[in-house]
């Protein structure tokens, strides 16, 4: 996990946690928890008895306690059952991340909140595939189609960015709440999710993605560049010399 992601979400407990000061057990679900190659993950950041955290994945794996028996809509979980939910760099690995918004929405208890954490830039990397990057009205967007409300959202200032490290992924990021609705309006709240998400509780949901293919649009286009732009030595010069420092780099 990456660094800024977990200083968000510890920044986002010390902000919002004591709203939660009322409840006994404060339940938590991570979507996209696994964890790779050992890295840290959001777990230590929930201890129990205080909490109680579940990571939601799609593979099996470290830190994974539920894989939903389908990817994007989990019948596994009972409306109304989490305080918090959470999910860091995830969302861009999700071809359909507005039905997992819905599903977010209808998983959270009324008053409780969730935070996304989602890049608005860096290079392509697959978890297992790379669609999405997320700007400040992403969230806006999607607030509106579930009808959560957007508390406050983010996108990587310039300012920051010079001195992250990570800068990179301008992490985009959102804290949204479900409504407080009890009743008639909580049920009209999710029957609305409901729709949302209906393609893919079907027989036949959108699933395999088709995967990267160059023809010849792409090989005309990059012919055409090359021979406008050749890779000059003056311009590998000029560009190790914008390179940005190893510092700024992944590591
Ligand atoms: C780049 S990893 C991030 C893992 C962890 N959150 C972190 O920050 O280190 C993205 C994770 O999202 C998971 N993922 C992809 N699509 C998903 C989906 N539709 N629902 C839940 N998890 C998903 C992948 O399996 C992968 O574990």
């Amino acid at each position: 996990m990456h660094e800024t992601s977990l200083v968000k979400a510890k920044v986002f407990l010390d902000v919002y946690g004591e709203e939660f000061a009322q409840s006994e057990i404060v339940r938590v679900l991570e979507i996209g928890s696994k964890s790779y190659d050992a890295q840290d993950t959001y777990k230590p950041l929930f201890p129990a008895p205080r909490f109680s955290y579940i990571g939601l994945d799609i593979e099996p794996g470290n830190n994974v306690d539920i894989v939903p028996s389908n990817t994007f809509i989990w019948p596994e979980i009972a409306d109304s059952s989490f305080d918090i939910c959470i999910s860091a760099s995830t969302f861009e690995h999700n071809p359909f991340f507005w039905v997992t918004f819905a599903e977010i929405a209808r998983v959270t208890k009324p008053g409780g909140l969730a935070l996304i954490i989602a890049p608005g830039a860096g290079h392509v990397h697959r978890y297992p595939v790379d669609c999405w990057r997320f700007y400040p009205d992403s969230w806006g967007a999607l607030c509106a189609l579930t009808g959560m409300e957007l508390v406050e959202c983010y996108f990587e200032t310039d300012k920051i960015a010079v001195a992250n490290p990570e800068n990179f992924w301008r992490d985009s990021a959102v804290v949204a709440r479900k409504p407080k609705l009890s009743g008639p309006e909580l049920d009209a709240f999710h029957g609305r999710l409901q729709k949302i998400v209906s393609l893919f509780a079907g027989e036949n949901p959108p699933s395999q993605i088709a995967p990267e293919r160059h023809g010849k649009w792409v090989e005309a286009y990059e012919r055409f560049m090359q021979k406008k732009y050749p890779m000059t030595f003056s311009r590998m010069l000029h560009k190790a010399i914008r390179k940005p420092a190893k510092i700024y780099r992944r590591a």
